[in-house]
């Protein structure tokens, strides 16, 4: 009998696929559409203290193995997005992550209070976005920003806080310890990677950013390795993702160290992608003998 449940910082999911921060907005019948699909957890787009318009259009675009996007980081704020969560949290059925950010570390735990009010099963803090770097730093470039920004949150929430890294940085295990220092109860990662797209005809990047966050099946190899270098460095939970879209690719994620697989553009690219994802993971464990989630680890 293949068990497929996880608990990640305390949070039980009937299966270790969680939808990624942000590719179903901040709409509660998305979260909840992705629930009824198959996902263990669903994960809100990142909200602010106060509304954000974001990037003008284009904000998105799909090549081949990579997707592309600029969205800005656009959201309601958090006194509408707790509206929204609360709906979620009532109906989806599986735990709902909500996703925070802000320009620094107050902002961080006022919205995060604010959020709290929805009851999400835990808080993700996006110290990672690429997209904010014109407005402020990049938090998760910096260990002492990281830490004091979780730290923060942690005495302002009851909730479960789990750290959102970054792929650009020099040192991503470095970052994971400076986030555990803070007091942070898991570690997700990664975010997309800073990228740009040019239309060579058109003589102009796509995006109208010029740069994006790339995510996709491409990414897969640097998920992997951060995924890999931050259970080297902090024995968290990690909901580890990035470039993940069959069963196979999830079980890789968890043999690189994760303890839930995050599903972000997997569901550009398939129909169904939970209960895909998730039946093969299963056919995976029967063909080699893993009775459950936590036994599938690398040689
Ligand atoms: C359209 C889009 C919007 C995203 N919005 C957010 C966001 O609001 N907050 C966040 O932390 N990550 C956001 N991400 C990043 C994803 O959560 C995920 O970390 C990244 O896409 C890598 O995973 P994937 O290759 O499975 O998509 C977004 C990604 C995409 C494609």
């Amino acid at each position: 009998m293949i068990k497929l449940e996880v608990s990640v910082a305390g949070v039980k999911m009937c299966n270790p696929l969680v939808l990624a921060a942000g590719v179903r907005s901040n709409y509660a019948d998305l979260l909840i559409r992705a629930a009824k699909e198959g996902a263990g957890a669903v994960t809100s787009k990142s909200c602010s203290l106060e509304p954000r318009p974001g990037h003008p259009n284009p904000t998105a675009m799909i090549h081949g193995q990579v997707v592309m996007n600029a969205i800005g980081l656009s959201n309601p704020g958090a006194k509408e997005e707790a509206e929204q969560l609360k709906k979620a949290v009532k109906e989806a059925g599986v735990p709902v992550i909500a996703s925070v950010f802000g320009k620094n570390a107050d902002e961080f735990a006022e919205a995060s209070k604010i959020i709290e009010k929805a009851k999400p099963a835990m808080i993700e803090l996006n110290i990672s976005c690429p997209n904010v770097h014109r407005e402020g730093r990049m938090f998760s470039a910096d260990p002492a920003a990281t830490e004091e920004i979780v730290r923060a949150v942690k005495k302002a929430v009851k909730l479960p806080v789990s750290a959102k890294l970054s792929p650009n940085v020099t040192d991503i295990a470095e970052i994971a310890v400076a986030a555990k220092r803070g007091g942070a109860d898991a570690i997700t990662a990664i975010n997309t990677l800073s990228g740009m797209w040019i239309d060579a005809y058109a003589k102009k990047p796509y995006l109208a950013n010029r740069q994006g966050g790339v995510s996709g099946p491409g990414i897969k190899p640097v998920a992997l390795r951060c995924v890999w270098q931050i259970r080297q460095a902090v024995d968290l939970p990690i909901i580890g993702g990035g470039g993940i879209t069959s069963g196979t690719d999830a079980a890789e994620m968890l043999m690189a160290g994760a303890t839930a697989v995050s599903i972000g553009s997997a569901v550009c690219y398939r129909k169904n992608a939970f209960a895909e994802i998730s039946k093969e993971l299963a056919e995976f464990m029967e063909s080699e003998g893993y009775a459950k989630v936590s036994d599938i680890k690398m040689d």
